[in-house]
């Protein structure tokens, strides 16, 4: 119930922050792991030194808005695998603005790659998700998904976005085998969140916000990546695993 072993693992955004967390948690558990992100010498640095350590592991420069790049990373895996266990949409962006501010390019960008990119990575592996007997699709939306946090609008619909594609693509493919969750996490220090955690100010008003009086480490959003992929969790589809250290439960 609680193992991952030879488990074909794709993590998109793999290089950095939860992602990179998720790729180090499915190697430690014994799977097998494929790990995209857009800076070639990242990808081939983090493949290197997880090899040093003596895991299965292949990083490709892919951009997950890319329909040519997606298509790429559906070869190596057609080609190696043969079949993919368990997806990981996590790459993600944010640019926070103003509403009125953006351009339109600047807010497209943001939904083509936190919503657009996950339906088309999702629907072009449907084919070798359905040929594993136990397949599930992890997508990291976001706290911004359920409520104002100050992201800015572009984003919080891009996550609200991933909520429901979710929910629709776990009843549509329920009867393929294909199991499809959620993770939205609060503030998680990563590369992304680096700049804003450091203003003392913001910090302390997140803070003040969160029951459990800190933010979280990637680790702690990567190891409900990892029980969502696992049989484990077998009955749960469709639905979101909120981890805010009790943000959204704080009335007062
Ligand atoms: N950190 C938080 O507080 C927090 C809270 C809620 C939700 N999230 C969500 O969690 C996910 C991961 O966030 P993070 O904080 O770990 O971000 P991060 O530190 O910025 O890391 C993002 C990773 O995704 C890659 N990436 C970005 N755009 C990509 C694209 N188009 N195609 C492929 N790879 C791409 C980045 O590498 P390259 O830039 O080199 O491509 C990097 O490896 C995101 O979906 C984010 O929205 C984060």
């Amino acid at each position: 119930m609680w193992r991952l072993e030879s488990k074909k693992v794709l993590v998109t955004g793999g290089t950095k922050g939860i992602g990179k967390a998720c790729v180090e948690q499915f190697l430690e558990l014994g799977a097998k792991v494929l790990f995209t992100s857009r800076t070639s010498k990242e990808v081939q640095d983090l493949e290197n030194e997880l090899k040093d350590q003596g895991y299965q592991v292949k990083g490709l420069v892919a951009d997950a808005s890319k329909l040519s790049d997606s298509e790429n990373v559906l070869k190596w895996i057609s080609e190696n695998w043969s079949s993919l266990d368990v997806l990981v949409n996590n790459a993600g962006i944010n640019i926070r603005k103003k509403a009125h501010e953006y351009s339109e390019e600047e807010y497209k960008k943001v939904l083509d790659i936190n919503l657009v990119a996950p339906f088309t990575l999702s629907r072009l592996l449907f084919p070798l998700l359905k040929l594993s007997a136990e397949s599930t699709i992890i997508n990291v939306a976001s706290s911004a998904a359920l409520q104002d946090v100050g992201t800015g609008t572009p984003y919080a619909m891009s996550k609200a976005g991933l909520l429901q594609q979710t929910r629709s693509l776990a009843v549509e493919w329920a009867s393929e085998g294909i199991r499809v969750n959620a993770v939205s996490p609060w503030f998680t220090k990563t590369p992304l969140t680096e700049g804003y955690l450091h203003n003392e100010e913001k910090m302390k008003s997140i803070i003040s916000r969160t029951p459990l009086n800190r933010v979280a480490e990637a680790k702690e959003i990567a190891s409900i990546v990892a029980f969502l992929a696992m049989p484990a969790s077998s009955f749960v589809t469709g639905q979101n695993i909120v981890a805010d250290g009790g943000m959204s439960i704080n009335a007062l």
